[in-house]
């Protein structure tokens, strides 16, 4: 009984202090015209619900305090927009102290001239010279044949095998961004590249706590290696004085280019190439081989389109830009995935200074989660949001130029990648349904939120086609 009592009081107590603790977050946040929302726990806030429950937590957030409520989740106050309106406002108004807000070991580990780490006019200079090396011209003299090359022997050998495709199209999104920036030398860093390449992406998304040991700690010393083996790369093209076609060549050649930058600047802008390129188009990919698996009609009609082009040509001709523009199918393809699988949830910002949004007034410093996600399942948009169905996509004009289309974000920081991660994925595919038939294996969980992910890989049973 006397225990009891002593396991009573102790119970009450920390109810007292745990309520306590929780009613003073909120008065300590509760400042006039902030949207209405939860603050949860002090420093840990609403991490722990916002992760496990997702995009339930945001819908049920919204349920209560509207479209734009505040919260306290990954660190930092932070306001969730849901509002399409709102969000496309927050996207185009970058000059109006509306800044990209990545978290801190983003930054560290991409670097100071990172693209999300510069604004103004350093941003407008570091995404012109990213944009002049990825320009229609380029992805049609330069990418897109060596995608070609890359694709055919990265895709072939997989006969009669059980691949993992997660890996597959992991290793297959990095290195074939490296072959286009560092061209014939890609061969030669590509096996040391790539461990480090995947402990500086784990690096970014960890809590910034440098201690040997920590994923972020890891993530620092990769950037390092990464960096040095730049460095080396370019010191050696430099004596060599050979010109080289690829995308370190064209950075490289700066007399006569419009943008002249520095090394530093150089290597920062190829990490920000390959990190951005990395995740979206590797689980694009996996994911578009997840649905065709799973609607047989989808996949006969994505495979005519690429017989028809596979027939009118010789085996040895590579993929070119005419063939791109064909396969109308396969970008509606690409489209569906993104939009049914989520990819992007939504985009980071921070507020440079206090400003008022939807008549709320936001504090200067404050986290903007700009949730695009809900969007995508928007009944009014996509009919039957829920079902896998890219002929949706087929009447292009419509629903690619939409307003409310956040798949490659939107306003002045909208994915300058996009031609090329789709040019990419559409040359994968063409190598995949014209060399291969495949099952899965079964048994592999795909993991929705935060990302999309499969814990234990996706296996699949190849036969040739
Ligand atoms: C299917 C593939 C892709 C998807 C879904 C995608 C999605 C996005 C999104 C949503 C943003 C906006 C981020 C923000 O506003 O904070 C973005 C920005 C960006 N993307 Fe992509 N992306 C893809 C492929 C690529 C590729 C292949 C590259 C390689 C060059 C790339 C490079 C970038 C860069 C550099 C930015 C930052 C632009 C800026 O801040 O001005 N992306 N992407
Ligand atoms: C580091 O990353 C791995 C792989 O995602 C994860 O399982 C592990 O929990 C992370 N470690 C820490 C300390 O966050
Ligand atoms: C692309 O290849 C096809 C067939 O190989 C050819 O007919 C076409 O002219 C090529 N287009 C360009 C722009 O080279």
């Amino acid at each position: 009984m006397a225990f009891f009592m002593v396991f009573l009081v102790i119970f009450l107590l920390l109810l007292c202090i745990s309520s306590a603790l929780l009613r003073w977050n909120e008065v300590r946040y509760r400042k006039k015209g902030l949207p209405p929302g939860t603050m949860g726990w002090p420093v840990f806030g609403e991490t722990t619900e916002f992760l496990k429950q997702g995009p339930n937590f945001m819908k049920n957030q919204r349920a209560r305090y509207g479209s734009v409520f505040k919260s306290h989740i990954l660190g930092c106050p932070t306001i969730v927009s849901m509002d399409p309106d709102l969000n496309r406002y927050i996207l185009m108004n970058e000059a109006k102290g509306l800044v990209p807000g990545y978290p801190q070991s983003m930054l560290d580990i991409l670097g100071k001239c990172n693209i999300a780490a510069v604004h103004g006019s350093t941003h407008k200079y570091m995404r012109g010279a990213l944009l002049s090396l990825i320009s229609p011209t380029m992805i049609r003299e330069q990418l897109l044949p060596t995608i070609d090359e890359f694709m055919r022997i990265h895709l072939s050998d997989w006969d009669n095998k059980i691949i993992d495709i997660q890996l597959k199209t992991k290793e297959m999104a990095l290195l074939s961004s490296l072959k286009q920036i560092a061209g014939s030398d890609s061969s030669t860093i590509s096996q040391a590249f790539m461990p480090e390449f995947f402990k500086l992406v784990l690096g970014t998304l960890s809590l910034p706590i440098d201690v040997p040991g920590t994923n972020y700690s890891r993530g620092i010393q990769a950037r390092k290696n990464i960096v040095s083996m730049l460095r080396q790369l370019i010191e050696e093209r430099r004596a060599s004085k050979e010109t080289h076609q690829d995308m370190l060549g064209c950075l490289m050649k700066s007399e006569e280019s419009r943008y002249k930058l520095t090394d530093e600047e150089i290597i920062d802008q190829i990490i920000t190439i390959l990190y951005s390129g990395y995740e979206t188009v590797s689980t694009t990919s996996m994911m578009a081989v997840k649905y065709l698996h799973d609607h047989p009609r989808v996949l006969q009609e994505l495979r005519k389109e690429h017989l028809a082009i596979k027939e009118k040509k010789r085996p040895e001709d590579p993929i070119n830009l005419t063939d791109l523009k064909s396969m109308c199918f396969t970008r509606a393809v690409i489209f569906e995935t993104s939009r049914l699988a989520t990819i992007v949830n939504g985009v980071l910002r921070k507020t440079t200074e206090e400003m008022e949004l939807n008549g709320f007034v936001i504090p200067k410093g404050w986290r903007i989660y700009v949730y695009t996600r809900e969007i995508n399942y928007d009944p009014f948009l996509y009919l039957e949001p829920l079902s896998f169905n890219p002929w949706r996509w087929l009447d292009k004009s419509r629903l690619e130029s939409q307003n409310y289309l956040f798949i490659f974000g939107g306003g002045t920081r909208q994915c300058p990648g996009k031609e090329l991660g789709i040019a990419e994925i559409s040359t994968f595919l063409h190598y995949f349904v014209t060399r291969y038939r495949w099952e899965e294996v079964g048994g592999d969980a795909l993991m929705k939120f935060p990302r999309v992910e499969a814990p234990n890989g996706l296996h699949i049973r190849v036969s040739s086609y």
